[in-house]
């Protein structure tokens, strides 16, 4: 007789009509494995950033999958990362300044990044200030459109550019926000597993290949349109190919030792 899989009865979503300061405690304490917010974006939002996408210079986020493509409006540092695991400042800096400016020349009022902050602000009760390098904000806000699904990956931003803040961090949390849902598909998949050193062998281009998960007790979040999503990006994840199209607005917050939250993406 096969044995009956254990599975932790915490690592389940939780469903609200707001974030609040309890959802941000439990997710980096682990005791919840994502948080949404259904109606997060209003429609009228929504359809300002679709029109805004237009304005906004899109860059293809991985050249060999022309055919493909997974697009992205603003840098992510994951993308000007160096070898060593610094920030390829040449790069990053002007690519940051631009997308500032495009953000700000689309002229979306209100801001949906900016409110969106401002909503996780209120619920820790304290303002969301930039991550910042030597003093310098990084980029926040990206709007990506992933509509042929990601490799199974983890985000932890002390692993890749360790030391990089001038905030030191204790958690991270990743948010999105979806401006349109595909018809079918693009599921947020999350496994209740983070990286282990031996998971350096399963390697493939920008993540990992399916033995680093398997076994391993899985979430798999359907994206609705305007829904509102923080979880906590250390423990692997990958996003399912979807039927239309899947577009999103993210960035990463990040508690830092003063307990404050800090944003980038
Ligand atoms: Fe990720």
């Amino acid at each position: 007789m096969p044995s009956q899989r254990l599975l932790d009865p915490l690592f389940v979503a939780t469903e609200a009509s707001a974030f609040t300061e309890r959802h941000l405690a439990d997710l980096v304490a682990g005791t919840t494995a994502a948080v949404r917010v259904p109606g997060f974006l209003a429609g009228a939002t929504r359809r300002a950033i679709r029109q805004a996408l237009t304005r906004l210079p899109i860059a293809a986020y991985d050249p060999a999958r022309v055919a493909d493509p997974i697009i992205r409006f603003g840098p992510a540092l994951n993308d000007y990362r160096t070898l060593d695991g610094g920030l390829d400042h040449e790069r990053y800096w002007p690519a940051a300044d631009a997308a500032r400016a495009a953000w700000s020349r689309a002229g979306l009022r209100p801001d949906p990044v900016a409110a969106a902050l401002k909503l996780l602000g209120c619920a820790w009760g304290e303002a969301v200030q930039p991550a910042t390098v030597n003093g310098r904000p990084l980029f926040g806000g990206t709007v990506r459109e992933i509509n042929s699904g990601a490799l199974i990956h983890y985000d932890e931003a002390v692993r890749e550019v360790p030391g990089l803040f001038d905030q030191p961090l204790v958690a991270q949390l990743a948010f999105n926000t979806w401006v349109l849902a595909p018809e079918a598909g693009g599921e947020t998949k999350l496994w209740r597993r983070r990286w282990q050193p031996e998971d350096e062998q399963h390697r493939h281009s920008y993540g990992y290949q399916s033995p680093v998960t398997d076994g391993a007790q899985l979430l798999e979040l359907t994206p609705a349109a305007g829904e509102g999503l923080l979880f906590a990006p250390a423990n692997y994840h990958a996003i399912a190919p979807a039927v239309g199209r899947r577009v999103a607005l993210a960035f990463f917050l990040g508690l830092t030792t003063r307990g404050n939250l800090i944003a980038w993406s």
